[in-house]
């Protein structure tokens, strides 16, 4: 594992080393064990597109491990006055020992880590979002003990997160049912990785129905604004709710990325109800990150 550009990259084993590690930084963070492991290195973040969660899970993870993270805004950055990414990349690596990138475009990231000659950790792009579905894969197994033989229910947009989610989720022996409307389904490149561990449906009861984990995001995401008023017609009815929870499994737990659009892809009240899971999840983008950052710019 050289880099973390995308969930298709990692074998179950390394997926499993990761989550592992991720337990093991948590213990440790709680019960005030020192884990130095990155003493006196840096992790540049660049940052196209919005964030609370990531910016602050990788600024934090990088201090708690004793090393440094620099915030740095991609418009701010020559590459918007026409510097290359060959260069930005090449430059980068002569200062820091790892760059999280969060930007639209999956290639700009992979050209990136094609001349970086430090590891390239995926933020976020309009295609993956691989440290969520870490952070979710982890949640679910504290709370479900295993994956193996699970069933997860995506339900609304096929987009960024539901790609990684459906990659994450297969690799670790899980079932997964999407549930989204006509024209929204997740990238044919998830959806052939998969097999026949995925369903798509455009029913979103027949995706929960015994489901284990019910999972949803946001039905517009960054970048697609415009489309908002559009979305909101095709996605009513696509919302997670009480209804749809009665026909998940007894105990079935839910996920959301985050941030969530109460009223919109979820209830309030089944937000509020499934709170603690769904903060859980957004705590162990810490712990997973900081078990990414180790195993890809720690010793050897
Ligand atoms: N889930 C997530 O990536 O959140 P942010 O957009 O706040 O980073
Ligand atoms: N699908 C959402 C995820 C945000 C973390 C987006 O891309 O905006």
């Amino acid at each position: 594992m050289k880099h973390l550009l995308k969930m298709a990259d990692l074998s179950r084993e390394e997926i499993y080393k990761i989550l592992d590690l991720a337990d093991q930084m948590k213990y440790n963070q709680k019960n005030g064990r020192p884990h130095a492991l990155l003493e006196g290195k840096s992790l540049a973040m660049i940052f196209a597109k919005s964030s609370t969660r990531t910016r602050v899970s990788f600024e934090v993870g990088m201090w708690q491990l004793g090393g440094h993270a620099l915030f740095m805004l991609q418009e701010d950055m020559q590459h918007k006055r026409g510097e290359s990414i060959e260069d930005t990349a090449n430059v980068l690596s002569r200062y820091v020992d790892g760059i999280m990138i969060r930007t639209y475009s999956q290639k700009e990231v992979e050209e990136l880590a094609r001349y970086s000659k430090v590891p390239v950790i995926n933020g976020l792009t309009d295609y993956s979002h691989p440290c969520q579905t870490l952070a979710d894969l982890m949640t679910m197994r504290e709370y479900l003990a295993s994956l193996e033989g699970r069933t997860a229910a995506y339900i609304g947009d096929g987009n960024n997160v539901c790609n990684s989610l459906i990659v994450g989720a297969v690799k670790c022996g899980m079932k997964i049912r999407v549930a989204h409307p006509p024209g929204y389904a997740p990238h044919e490149d998830a959806v052939r990785l998969a097999g026949g561990a995925l369903t798509l449906t455009h029913d979103p009861r027949e995706a929960a129905a015994g489901a284990d984990v019910v999972y949803t995001d946001v039905w517009t995401s960054m970048g697609q604004d415009a489309e908002k008023i559009e979305r909101l017609k095709a996605f009513a009815g696509y919302q997670v709710n009480e209804d749809i929870m009665k026909l998940a499994a007894p105990g079935a737990i839910v996920q959301h990325d985050l941030p969530a659009h109460k009223g919109e892809e979820i209830s309030e009240e089944t937000f509020k109800k499934h709170e603690n899971e769904i903060y859980d999840e957004a705590e162990n983008r810490l712990h997973v990150q900081k078990s990414v950052m180790v195993l890809l710019m720690g010793k050897k």
